[in-house]
């Protein structure tokens, strides 16, 4: 056992000790027993706010967790991550998304910038429409970006996305539109996914008059056929679900009006700063870390669900789940070794309120506990004004309702109050309670604007290290995406006509024989 191994054994007992501490006491208790539980757990950043005190735990717990912090070293690994050192030890590469996005970037990265700036000018007038197509970290950002930020949209210039190898995305993107006035623009770091190249032969084929990419390999770029001045590179230390800072963002740099993406880039980097310098017990990415970590492993909660009350959010659990699931969805240590707990959890979720009339009975009286993280706009909100309190009023009392549930007997009091029978009201009552006791995080952003939507992305990127330091993995590779891969091009010569691998399973087997055109 090398001293770290030591070390975070020593600190998962006293965590487990904390768990078992608070394992039977109600969340209610916990604001009964602290009158400053609210100000001294919650936790300011750039743009945004965290209140974790609706959490299963206290300051001494907190405490607590903060040690295995030291024990993963993180302040080391913090630093070898903003000094640009191989921290993705897999790929031999560093993980230096946060440069691409600084306030004063080397060379090569202000020059796409300025690239992408001058072509966004010169491009804007010729056209009426994009196509952007790309997958994963190659669309989920920019088409977050453009959908939160669509008051910031400049008039006349449609954006359509296609992502999936289903020809029905590619149909949908292009239909209604004039190819003499659209700009297709091909995103892929490797310019080899097959998803995005089939798709872009189909586009292309359509004719679109102007045509541009973004990738870490340019020279394929330009054997494909885009022209090279139309070329905007990023770079290899720039990971694809990492990557939505870069040229990989050229739609945003064109259909948002000027300066918009450099605000978002500035709301990042602002985050970047908090998070290099802040010491752990004051810093959000890291202690929200932190506090995942602790709700799964601790307590077992192995899933929890983001929901943002921000009908323009309504696209980032979408992007999470690759951040989150793709980065520390690993089974070994940076070492090759087994991992004993979990580095991630099962990310999902979706805006509310939709939300609230589909997955949160489940929620709230399902048998296992999902803790929820609710994202709110704190700053002036679009459409009728009157909207905006009840916007509020649902994600408080979704929050409240989890955490302080009714009690069957509370429920059977109310319905014989308005009159049902002592029976009717017995039957029923078990059907109307809630257990509560169901943790949440209530997160707000000061305003929906670019800055504070660079600070919130920033601060899952940094969520998501912190993270796999804890766990002691490497986030930033992604070798689990390979064998399907590999199985898929297998599969298509099959189906394409030509023999099934030799060691073809039954199933699949049949499964050829019957889809086989
Ligand atoms: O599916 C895995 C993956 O490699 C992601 O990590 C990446 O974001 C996506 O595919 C797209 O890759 P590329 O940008 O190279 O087309």
């Amino acid at each position: 056992m090398t001293a770290t191994d030591i070390a975070m054994k020593h600190a998962w007992t006293q965590v487990a000790a904390e768990a078992a501490r608070l394992h039977n006491t109600h969340l209610s208790q916990l604001f009964a027993t602290d009158p400053v539980r609210v100000q001294s757990l919650t936790f300011d950043a750039p743009h945004l706010k965290a209140d974790f005190s609706k959490q299963r735990l206290d300051k001494a717990a907190l405490a607590t967790i903060a040690t295995l912090a030291s024990a993963a070293q993180f302040d080391e690994w913090r630093a070898k991550l903003f000094a640009g050192d191989i921290v993705n030890t897999t790929e031999g590469r560093a993980a230096k998304h946060w440069l691409v996005r600084a306030k004063s970037p080397p060379a090569e990265v202000q020059n796409v910038r300025d690239r992408m700036a001058a072509f966004a000018q010169r491009i804007r007038p010729e056209i009426n429409a994009i196509v952007h197509l790309g997958i994963g970290g190659s669309d989920l950002g920019p088409r977050l970006v453009i959908d939160a930020l669509k008051p910031l949209r400049i008039q006349g210039i449609e954006v359509r996305f296609a992502a999936n190898v289903d020809g029905a995305d590619v149909a949908d993107a292009i239909e209604g539109l004039d190819p003499k006035r659209t700009l297709l623009i091909v995103v892929s770091k490797t310019f080899t996914t097959q998803e995005t190249l089939a798709n872009a032969e189909f586009v292309r084929a359509w004719g679109p008059a102007y045509l541009a990419g973004a990738t870490a390999a340019p020279e394929k770029a330009v054997a494909w056929g885009v022209p090279a001045e139309n070329v905007f590179e990023f770079w290899d230390w720039v990971g694809g679900r990492y990557s939505l800072w870069s040229s990989v963002s050229l739609v945003c740099a064109v259909a948002l009006q000027e300066g918009a993406f450099d605000r978002l880039l500035n709301g990042a980097a602002e985050m970047d700063n908090h998070f290099r310098d802040a010491p752990f017990a004051k810093n959000l990415p890291a202690i929200s870390a932190a506090i995942q970590m602790w709700n799964r492993e601790a307590l077992g909660h192995r899933t929890y669900a983001a929901i943002p009350y921000a009908e323009r959010l309504r696209l980032l659990p979408g992007w999470l789940q690759q951040l989150e699931m793709e980065s520390n969805g690993k089974g070994v240590t940076r070492n090759g070794v087994a991992l004993e707990r979990a580095a991630s959890a099962v990310t999902w979720g979706a805006a509310g309120t939709n939300a609230q009339h589909s997955f949160f009975q489940q929620l709230h009286q399902g048998v296992d506990e999902v803790p929820v993280e609710f994202i709110v706009n704190a700053g002036p909100q679009e459409g009728p004004p009157s909207h905006r309190a009840k916007v509020f009023a649902n994600a408080l009392a979704q929050a409240r309702a989890l955490m302080v549930g009714k009690s069957a007997a509370q429920a059977k009091a109310e319905m014989i109050a308005k009159g049902a029978s002592q029976a009717e009201a017995a039957q029923l009552a078990p059907h109307r309670g809630f257990t509560g006791n169901r943790a949440s995080t209530m997160m707000a952003l000061d305003a929906l604007s670019p800055e504070a939507l660079g600070a919130l992305l920033a601060f899952y990127e940094h969520r998501t290290f912190a993270q796999a330091v804890l766990a002691g993995i490497n986030p930033f590779d992604q070798w689990g995406v390979e064998l399907g891969k590999e199985m898929a091009n297998a599969l298509l010569a099959a189906l394409e006509g030509g023999n099934p691998p030799a060691d073809i399973d039954p199933s699949t087997a049949a499964w050829l024989r019957q889809l086989r055109t």
